[in-house]
């Protein structure tokens, strides 16, 4: 498949079969993750691979809406960025979740991105706190974002050439 037409294959998939994604086929999506450019080469992006049915749980009420995917999805990366490594976490973590996107729908595999920081849970607690509880890890990792993985019990259409707008772009 062409980039660009694994770019316009790409849709936020958020309901999944009982199906598993093969290990073989996670690993592509994590090395892809793993190669993805950083600022300066600093690597400080984790993920964190959650299959334990019971945290998908935990993780899909990490905040107050829009993780409901989490608790029926195969498994779920979340990103997360050592903030005292480097202060470009959030555009490091963002290109590896984007490069892990593609890579899974490359693979047939659905996801869909899931917003933690600068959101919060049902009783207004930080969902990123709530994540780095769930996962037991210091508060110096920033949550980026978590992607949920799963076989696609839904197939939306492709991103057509004619929605990207060419008048976002300004040429001078
Ligand atoms: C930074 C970012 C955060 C997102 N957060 C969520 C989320 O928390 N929950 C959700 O269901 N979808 C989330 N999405 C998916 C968007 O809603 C989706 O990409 C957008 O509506 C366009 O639809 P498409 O992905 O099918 O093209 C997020 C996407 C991005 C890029």
């Amino acid at each position: 498949m062409e980039l660009i037409d694994t770019i316009r294959k790409r849709r936020s998939i958020r309901r999944y079969t009982d199906d598993t994604i093969p290990e073989e086929t996670l690993d592509r999506i994590l090395r892809a993750g793993l190669l993805a450019p950083t600022s300066r080469g600093l690597k400080p992006c984790e993920f964190y691979v959650v299959k334990d049915k019971n945290v998908l749980e935990k993780l899909s009420r990490a905040k107050k809406a829009g993780a409901g995917m989490l608790s029926g999805c195969h498994a779920a990366v979340v990103v997360l960025g050592d903030s005292e490594k480097a202060d470009t976490w959030v555009e490091d973590c963002s290109i590896a979740l984007s490069f892990m996107m593609l890579s899974a729908v490359e693979q047939g595999i659905g996801n869909c991105w899931v917003q933690i920081h600068l959101r919060s849970d049902a009783n207004g607690r930080d969902a990123e706190q709530n994540v780095r509880e769930i996962l037991s890890v210091p508060q110096k990792y920033r949550v980026a974002g978590i992607l949920s993985l799963g076989i696609p019990a839904e197939h939306p259409e492709l991103h057509t050439m004619e929605e990207a707008d060419l008048r976002r772009v300004h040429t001078i």
